[in-house]
């Protein structure tokens, strides 16, 4: 009798122990889902392998804003175009390295149309020491952001807190960039880009974001923003916009800036009169809806929805392969048919059919 029960028991134990474990795991599963961890964020954090700042550093004062971007102020006159405008990406090694992101990045440029110039205003910043040489070696603009590198014995998931500490800390360096009376584009480097897309920012809009999901009318602020390109215009305004941007996100739970920026957004119009425009994804489109997108009016692609640097790398280097066919088109043939974009080969998700 005894050691049956003995094994009773265990057995009791095991299924509650399989209980808990399942129950758990959707608890988790169900607080990843409520903080609205995107797929944008889970892609990035998937594969970046960057330092970040400690916690205590993610509010900065502006005073020390001017110390730890002290170099900006003499750098941003070099790359700035004449009507102070620069556009902002940034690495980590694993992007800068030879024959990776920057390398697709910066070929976007020279085969697109009459935007290689541009290259010339685009401040690469750094996030560590090895993208920074990596930087050095191809562009002229670059810039190390000193990001104390975290404990990785510290946390488990340090992948996705480091990369959360990073957009946050690159979201000062462009409240600083804007103090000192730029404007800025920024773009997320697995973005290629084809035509200019200043020629869709208009003068009307303290900022200029793309979207995730757009309803067609560029200034309703129910448009979902991709904070993985946008404009920002330098005034006393839209200082005070990032400044309230980044004191948020004390009252979120913890997440990155664009999900933050969108459960502000309503407020920053209402209390700044913060004006926004969406970019329309037919012209600035990511790889979570690419059907149906006519390269004919194409200005950037987002590697979006895309898991892993590899696929990213394929899928974006046969979007500029299916780019440098289409403008080695006569004006005829483009004229003769629509041309779109195939699906992406290695990146996707079940709904990138929905547009
Ligand atoms: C912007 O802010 C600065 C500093 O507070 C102030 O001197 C300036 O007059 C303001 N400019 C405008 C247009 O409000
Ligand atoms: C470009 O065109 C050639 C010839 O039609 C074709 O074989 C090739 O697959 C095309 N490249 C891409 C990336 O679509």
């Amino acid at each position: 009798m005894e050691p049956q029960k003995g094994y009773l028991r265990r057995i009791a134990f095991f299924v509650f122990e399989m209980w808990f474990a399942t129950v758990f795991a959707l608890l988790i599963l169900f607080a990843l889902a409520s903080i609205g961890m995107s797929l944008d964020m889970l892609e990035k954090s998937y594969f970046t392998e960057i330092g970040a700042a400690s916690p205590g550093d993610s509010i900065i004062s502006q005073d020390s804003a001017e110390t730890q971007f002290a170099d900006l102020a003499q750098l941003l006159p070099k790359v700035a175009t004449d009507d102070r405008t620069v556009i902002i990406t940034s690495v980590n090694e694993a992007f800068a390295r030879p024959n990776s992101l920057l390398g697709l990045f910066r070929e976007s440029f020279q085969v697109g149309e009459g935007i290689g110039h541009l290259l010339n205003n685009v401040l690469v910043v750094a996030v560590d020491a090895k993208a920074f040489s990596y930087c050095k070696a191809v562009h002229p603009h670059c810039y190390l952001l000193e990001v104390k590198t975290m404990d990785l014995s510290s946390a488990n998931n340090y992948m996705t807190e480091a990369y959360v500490e990073l957009v946050w800390t690159k979201l000062s360096l462009q409240q600083r960039v804007l103090e000192l009376g730029y404007n800025f584009l920024f773009t997320d480097v697995d973005i290629v880009w084809f035509r200019n897309p200043f020629r869709h920012i208009s003068a009307f809009a303290d900022m200029t974001t793309s979207s995730d999901v757009f309803s067609s009318d560029s200034d309703s602020l129910d448009n979902w923003p991709n904070t993985g390109f946008f404009y920002v215009k330098a005034t006393n305004r839209t200082v005070e916009m990032l400044r309230r941007w980044r004191a948020a996100r004390a009252r979120f739970p913890p997440n990155h800036e664009q999900a933050i920026f969108n459960e502000i957004k309503h407020e920053l119009a209402r209390d700044l009169g913060v004006r926004v425009r969406f970019l329309d994804t037919a012209r600035f489109g990511g790889f979570c809806r690419i059907f149906h997108i006519d390269m004919g009016a194409a200005c950037t692609m987002h590697a979006n929805c895309c898991f892993g640097l590899a696929n990213k790398l394929h899928d974006l280097r046969d979007v500029l392969g299916q780019w440098k066919n289409y403008t080695g088109m006569t004006p005829q043939e483009k004229k003769s048919q629509k041309f779109t974009w195939k699906d992406p080969a290695k990146c996707g998700t079940p709904d990138k059919r929905d547009t």
